[in-house]
Formats: structure tokens, sequence, C-alpha cells
């Protein structure tokens, strides 16, 4: 295998930064607002007009995102929101900043999202909130969440971490619920390196949450009358998206519509080519009211074949094809959460077969349907040779 060289390099995930994304970062560097400037309101004004929501504001990450969610709303010691057991510790990490008990709800097969069936059982006197991941990009039956929610009258936090280009119904993912939350980590739909956006169909949300990223002052640099003098009214983090990391984001929103055709074709072309291979399962994809972003396509591998995934991986690597694993345990597996509350690894048992049998293949822009029609070659060829 060693001497085997592969005939093609397909990373999972890589940015496209083009000129205009290079010129961009440079006239920032060579202006002198490097905060608090132009670029993160353009943004801000952009991604709201692609995802038509009534306002948005520029975050550090998605986990500052998620964490200012709960700071908004109160959320803390003694109360309880429920989470979603297949996804990114990011979603459930937030709960514990504020000081909250996440409380997790095992993932539907079909999907790998949370299981709407299950989240009643899980409600409790404590409960204040849900919060759901659109897992992969897939969209959660958001009318029947809310219908939940609103029975109970909990606040909803929409994780759209892998989900610019996603709708239900319609409606961009993040408009549902109370706030959705973005990430432009390098291997997501779009980059800033490392930044986030808040959306909501609240304006007074996120004209607070505009306050609370910015340490809770009363005035922002461009509206003090007196330079350097402002109040501060409530407490707040430091969680601004920088100028250089906007002017990223302005070129590459831009991009979304080409970018998301383009991963639509990938992920088509690759569903075609796998879908009649026995051993494994797919998930669902885009079909009525559901239209996904196509995040990537991950396989679950059958118990026979789960116990060479490992395997796979590395002979799929050897022959250029890079992988991923969406998400590595359930998040009540991870060491921090199941030392914490006791968790024992026969809970959340769908989460488990997705984190513990299945391989994410990457749909990217950085990539072609020659690629695809290239990892269901070698994808199937591994499986006959394992
Ligand atoms: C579902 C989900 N939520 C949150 C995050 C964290 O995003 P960020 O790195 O922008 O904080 C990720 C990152 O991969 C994710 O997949």
């Amino acid at each position: 295998m060693s001497e085997l060289v592969a005939k093609r390099n397909i990373p999972f995930g890589r940015p496209i930064i083009g000129d205009e994304e290079k010129q961009a970062v440079m006239d920032v560097l060579s202006g002198h607002m490097f905060v608090h400037g132009p670029q993160s309101h353009q943004f801000e004004e952009d991604f709201a007009a692609f995802t038509n929501a009534p306002a948005a504001t520029s975050v550090a990450s998605c986990t500052a995102g998620l964490h200012l969610a709960y700071f908004y709303k109160g959320i803390g010691p003694g109360d309880e929101v429920i989470v979603p057991a297949q996804t990114h510790t990011a979603t459930v990490h937030a709960v514990e900043f504020v000081g909250a008990t996440p409380v997790f709800v095992d993932a539907e097969l079909e999907t790998g999202n949370i299981d709407l069936d299950q989240i009643e059982a899980a409600i409790t006197e404590r409960t204040r909130a849900i919060s759901i991941v659109h897992y992969l990009g897939m969209p959660v039956d958001m009318e029947r969440l809310m219908a939940i929610a609103n029975q109970h009258d909990l606040y909803v936090v929409e994780d759209c971490a892998l989900a610019i280009g996603t709708y239900f119904k319609g409606v961009h993912a993040g408009l549902h619920g109370d706030l959705g939350t973005y990430s432009f980590y390098p291997v997501k739909h779009m980059t800033t390196a490392e930044g986030g956006m808040v959306i909501s169909r609240h304006k007074e949300l996120i004209t607070k949450m505009e306050r609370q990223k910015a340490f809770g002052v009363d005035a922002f640099v461009g509206q003090r009358k007196v330079p350097g003098q402002y109040d501060v009214t409530m407490l707040g983090y430091n969680y601004r998206m920088n100028e250089l990391e906007a002017a990223l984001g302005v070129q590459q929103i831009k991009h979304m519509p080409e970018f998301l055709r383009i991963r639509r074709a990938n992920y088509e072309a690759l569903e075609q080519g796998l879908r009649d291979i026995d051993e494994i399962d797919l998930f669902q994809s885009t079909h009525g009211d559901f239209q996904s972003s196509y995040y990537c396509l991950s396989v679950v591998l059958n118990d026979a074949l789960a116990k060479k995934r490992v395997d796979i991986i590395q002979r799929l690597k050897e022959k250029g094809v890079g992988t991923s694993i969406y998400y590595p345990k359930p998040v009540a597996h991870l060491t921090y959460y199941k030392e914490k509350y006791g968790y024992t690894m026969d809970q959340f048992p769908n989460a488990a077969r997705i984190s513990y049998q299945s391989i994410a293949l990457p749909v990217g822009p950085h990539l072609n349907t020659e690629d695809m029609a290239y990892i269901v070659e070698e994808f199937k060829n591994t499986l006959t040779e394992v």
C-alpha cells in the first residue's frame, strides 16, 4: 500500500481564497481600523441579506455566539438545557459556560438530527431551552420542534455551524427558533479563518447582543461624542469579529450561491455512486420541505465493516482521499461530560452508532464530479481489500 502513489489529492476541506479575498485583507492592513470598522457591518448586512434575516451580528466564533445565546437569556445555574447527543462539543460547552445543566437527547438514525420523539420525556420543570444542531446541514423539522418549544415556553437555540444554505419550508436555518449561530472556521461552507455570526428573527435580541459581545458598552467607537468616553450598562464579553476576518467574509459570502451549487452537484454524484453498496447506510438528504446545505456525505458502516473503520480511513488516505468523522464521540461520551455527569457508553445508542461507525466524505467546492467518481471507485475498491 505505501508504495502506491495517489492518483488524486482530495482534502476533506480546503478554503477557496481568491485574489479578491487577499486584496480585501491587504486593504484592511493598509488602513488603520482593525476592529470597529466598516467591514464587519458590511458582512453583517450581506449575511442578513443572504439568509433573509431581519438582523445579524458578527462574533468571534460560533462558540462565542452560542455562549452569548444563553448569556442573553439569563440562563444559569439550576436551569436545564436540552441538547443533541450527536453534535460538536461547542453546542454543549456553551451551556456549561453559563453554569446550566445540559440534558442530552439521542439522535435519529435517518438524519443524525435530535430525535424529536424523545424531547418531551427530557423536559422537566427546570428546562429553560432547547438547542438543536442541523446535523451535516440537514434541517431539523423546525415546525415540530417549535410546537414542542412553544407548548413548554422554551427558548430555542439553533446551532447552524454546518447550515449556511439550509432551509426548512423555504425559511433559512436560524430563523425558526430564537436565534441561529454560524461558524466560519476554515473547513466550513465559507471561511473568515475564525469567526461566527448570529442571526435572529428578533431584532431586539441582536441589538442587545451587539453590546454583550463588546463589554456591555453603551456607545460604540463611532458613536462616542468625546473619544474614549463611554459607560458600561451591562456585563459583556469581548467576542467581536475583527476587520481582517470580516473583510474575508464580505468576499466569501459573494461566492456562496456558487459554492452551494457545487456542493449539491458533488453530493448528488457521490450519493448516486455509493447508493448500491449494501454494507453502508446513507443519511436522508434534501426532500420536500427539507433543504440541506450539503456539508459532507457521511456513510455509516454496518457492524462488521465498522470494526475495520480505521483501516478503511487509512487506505483511503493513501489513495489521496481525505475523510473526517462527525463527530468522534457523542458529547456525553467525551471524558469531561462522562466524568462530570456519570454517563455510560451504552447511553445514546444512535449517536454512538453514528459516531463510532461513520466516515465523512468531502463534497466541498474545492472538488468536482471527477473527484467524486474517484472517491466512489476507491471507496468500493477499499471495501474489497479490507
Ligand atoms: C455543530 C458545531 N457547532 C459549533 C462549532 C464550533 O464552531 P467555531 O469553531 O466557529 O466556534 C462547530 C465546529 O466545527 C460545529 O461543528
